[in-house]
Parts: structure tokens; sequence; C-alpha cells
């Protein structure tokens, strides 16, 4: 299936946003587990199945969506404890994969963020839109400015201008990221009101991502048609489109989805 930035936002459109956010983790996971560590692969394999089974039904709007609901977030929480698991081993040094601990660690993160999306989901509890747009870019901010440096990680050091851009985005990204945190406990709570400030900045971030979804389908289709030198998987860059574009689009909307 090709990029889709125009997926359906409806409730069973963000449970398969979150599924196959957790199975491409899985699969890209696959890639970088040694032949050394086959049982680490046996339960990888596993859990990428599970997921992509049920990803089937959310895709086909099969089924009750609370049964979906809650077998999406029993699957997410194993494949959350199996990352957990393995970057506690890497911390020590007990296992042979090529995934930096910071990419586990990312990965555990959206495997959290999508059961906190689910938990809402099943409480039907509003959240204010400035609330909204505070928790998406401390969350995602972090997420794009680490989607920036896995992808110099992965460009081979030859391409010395992409180097170059990546890092300079990186850079941006973080500040935006500072930015986030910053505001974050500036703008206390009761948040009823979008302040001025809060939507400049609002505004800055969707202009800056809509930039970034753009770099990374350039940089996705000389990857497909492989002009550029890289170790990435395939499909990496468009899974990093859809994260910001998934971005962007709650902060236009004022929604946590
Ligand atoms: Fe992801
Ligand atoms: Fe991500």
């Amino acid at each position: 299936m090709g990029y889709m930035d125009n997926y359906e936002r409806d409730a069973y459109g963000i449970v398969a946003f979150w599924l196959r956010n957790n199975l491409e983790h899985g699969q890209f996971f696959d890639r970088e587990i040694s032949h050394h560590e086959l049982e680490l692969a046996r339960v990888n394999q596993s859990m990428v199945q599970n997921l992509a089974g049920i990803w089937q039904q959310a895709e086909q709007k099969q089924g009750d969506l609370t049964t979906l609901v809650n077998e999406s977030e029993q699957a997410i929480s194993e494949f959350r404890h199996f990352l957990l698991h393995g970057m506690d081993k890497a911390l020590r040094c007990q296992v042979i994969v090529s995934t930096p601990v910071a990419l586990m660690d990312h990965m555990i993160r959206e495997a959290e963020e999508s059961n906190n999306v689910f938990d809402l989901m099943k409480s039907g509890g509003q959240v204010l839109v400035s609330d909204s747009v505070l928790h998406e870019s401390v969350f995602w901010l972090r997420q794009m400015a680490d989607h920036l440096a896995f992808v110099q990680h992965y460009l081979d050091p030859s391409n010395y201008e992409l180097q170059d851009k990546v890092r300079k985005m990186t850079h941006k990204f973080e500040r935006l990221f500072l930015q986030a945190n910053a505001l974050n406990t500036i703008i206390r709570k009761p948040r009823t009101e979008m302040l001025p400030v809060l939507n400049a900045f609002r505004q800055m971030v969707i202009s800056e991502t809509k930039d970034l979804e753009k770099f990374k389908l350039e940089l996705d289709a000389l990857i497909k048609q492989c002009a550029a030198i890289t170790t990435a998987p395939p499909d990496l860059l468009e899974h990093l489109a859809r994260e910001a574009h998934h971005l962007w689009r709650n902060l236009e909307e004022g929604i946590t989805t």
C-alpha cells in the first residue's frame, strides 16, 4: 500500500493508524536483530503477526469497536513489554541488535502513546484544545527530532549535503521541542482559552511539520529508487512522513488522536 495522507480519521481509522505504526516498528526491528538472537527474532515475528491480524480488522472496520480497541491495547502492551525487555538487555550489552537504544525507546514511547489514545477513546473524555496542542507538541516534536537523528544514523556518511541538511533540521525540531516544553509550564491549567502565544507556536509547528513531511516523502522516493545510499528500511521514510502528517493534522484540528 502506498503513502496514505488521507487516512480516515474516524475511530477505526485512528486505531488502524496506531496498529500499523506498531506493526511497522516490529517489521523494521526484524531487519536489525542478529542471527545470533533467534529467540528474540521469533518472539518479534509472532508480535508482528498478531498486530498485522488486528490491523486488518481495523482497516476493514470489522467487528465491535470496543473489542477491537481492547485487543489492540493488549497486543500493543505485549509489544511494549517485549521492547522494554530488549532495551533492558541492550543497556546491559546482553543482546546483539543494530537498533540504537534511543530508537527502541522511541518505539516504546509510541506504544505508550497508542494506549493513551485508546484510553481516551474508551473514556470518551473531552480534551481542551490548548491541552491537546501542548500534549501533541510535547509528545510529537521529540519524535520528529528523533526521526531526523535516525535518518542521519541510516544515511551513508558519503551523503555530505544530505547529512548537513538533516542535521540542521534536527536542530530546528530540537528547538521547537524545547519551546513546547517551556510553554507547557508557562501556560498553566486550566487552559480554557487559546492564548495568542500558543496559537502562534501552533501555526509555526504546523508549517514546519508540513515541510518535514514533504522532505521525508522526497527522501522516500530517492530511497525507493535506490538513489540515496542508506541502510534505512525501504518503507521507513513513509512511516515517518505519516507521523508528521498525524501531528500537523491533530494540531490543525486541536485534538489528540
Ligand atoms: Fe513510528
Ligand atoms: Fe516515530
